[in-house]
């Protein structure tokens, strides 16, 4: 099966997660950051007619604090809030398939911190170099990523390094919490264009879900601000990665299975993150996969734009949002899928590019430049 149909009780957890995400105030200080711009928002209404959908939006977080990818969001607030509470800490760790770990590395360095990045056995040599470029010492591994992390988090307790991960599990949520309320920012900077008081502008959202982090906070944000008048939330895994998709079927957060093969460097994790996993079970409409060409495909659609819509540069883990939609409009099999989210001619879709040409070569080759 590659898609489950939810059908959520849309009810907010009032546990320690939420209370820091309630609490957040990320967006006052990421202005604060010397090269913070709010990302562009981009309406694509050439492809959207091309796709017999009203219209296509999308935020593109490439440019965020020239890292290329949206992650610095999450690590920078998180980082700040923990050295208010102690600046002594000098070593921050955290486990990554890339741009975490360049978040992370970026978020140490302009503290004056330093960082230990640990990268698992399929992490490219592209995406190592950038994490090194920000100043973290890149130890890689050869496991996958779950493995990675249990390493890091070890690592910690041996030299007394700080855990910054961005995805949680059972006695390990703070830190992940506060990582998911600095995504917020994103949202919160389309509260003049698409969310709206009241109603947004939009009816569907696709989100492409690694460890699940990303995707739950963008859930947490529409449930909080709109309720019942919430977007729809169609959550996108690789196909050979898809550890929410299976924690649905299974009724609890269970690893992937598969051998984890997937371009989508980004989403190429193992069991969702516990925190992420109790909102999402509360808050998406459906969960589904694609394949790489998928992605590859859609990366070439944003690089390529319809007529003059904006040309968007998008990387694998980037591009699977708008992968997601292209399979629903392509795919007949996936009918009840649409009908579930409401999918016609008339809606007005989101998604986010959350990740430029990260790895420059394999973006090269995969648009034929
Ligand atoms: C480019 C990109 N998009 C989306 C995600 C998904 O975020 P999460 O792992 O929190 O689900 C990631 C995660 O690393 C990513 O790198």
């Amino acid at each position: 099966m590659d898609f489950y149909l939810n059908f959520p009780n849309n009810k907010l957890n009032k546990n320690a997660t939420d209370r820091i995400l309630s609490n957040s105030n990320s967006i006052d200080f990421h202005k604060k950051l010397s090269n913070y711009s709010i990302s562009k928002l981009f309406k694509l209404e050439n492809l959207s007619k091309k796709l017999n959908i009203k219209n296509v939006y999308v935020k593109d977080e490439s440019t965020r604090f020239g890292l290329n990818a949206f992650k610095g969001l999450g690590a920078s607030y998180a980082i700040n809030k923990i050295l208010t509470e102690n600046s002594k800490i000098n070593v921050f760790c955290t486990a990554t398939d890339g741009n975490h770990g360049k978040a992370v590395a970026w978020s140490a360095s302009i503290n004056k911190k330093k960082s230990v990045v640990y990268v698992p056995r399929d992490t490219t040599k592209n995406r190592i170099d950038a994490i090194a470029k920000f100043g973290g010492e890149v130890i890689q591994l050869n496991m996958n990523y779950e493995e990675t992390c249990n390493h890091a988090a070890k690592q910690c307790v041996l030299n007394n390094w700080l855990l910054v991960q961005d995805t949680s599990w059972v006695g390990y949520e703070k830190i992940p919490a506060l990582i998911m309320s600095g995504y917020l920012t994103h949202f919160k900077e389309m509260e003049d264009s698409i969310n709206l008081f009241q109603k947004p502008k939009i009816d569907i959202i696709f989100l492409q879900c690694g460890v699940g982090s990303w995707p739950a906070s963008c859930i947490w944000y529409y449930m909080s601000r709109y309720k019942k008048n919430r977007p729809k939330i169609v959550l996108v895994e690789p196909n050979k990665a898809s550890g929410v998709l299976r924690s649905f079927i299974e009724n609890q957060r269970v690893s992937p299975k598969g051998n984890s093969k997937t371009i989508m460097a980004g989403l190429n994790c193992g069991i969702p993150s516990k925190n992420a996993w109790e909102i999402i079970k509360n808050g998406c409409d459906a969960v589904m996969t694609i394949s790489d060409e998928y992605t590859m495909d859609a990366m070439r659609t944003l690089y390529n734009p319809e007529e003059n819509d904006a040309r968007i540069i998008s990387g694998e883990s980037g591009a699977a949002g708008l992968a997601g939609l292209i399979k629903c409009i392509k795919d007949p099999r996936l009918s009840k899928l649409n009908e579930h989210i409401e999918l016609n001619s008339k809606s007005r879709i989101l998604i986010f590019n959350t990740e430029g040409d990260t790895d420059r070569e394999s973006f090269r080759s995969i648009v034929d430049l």
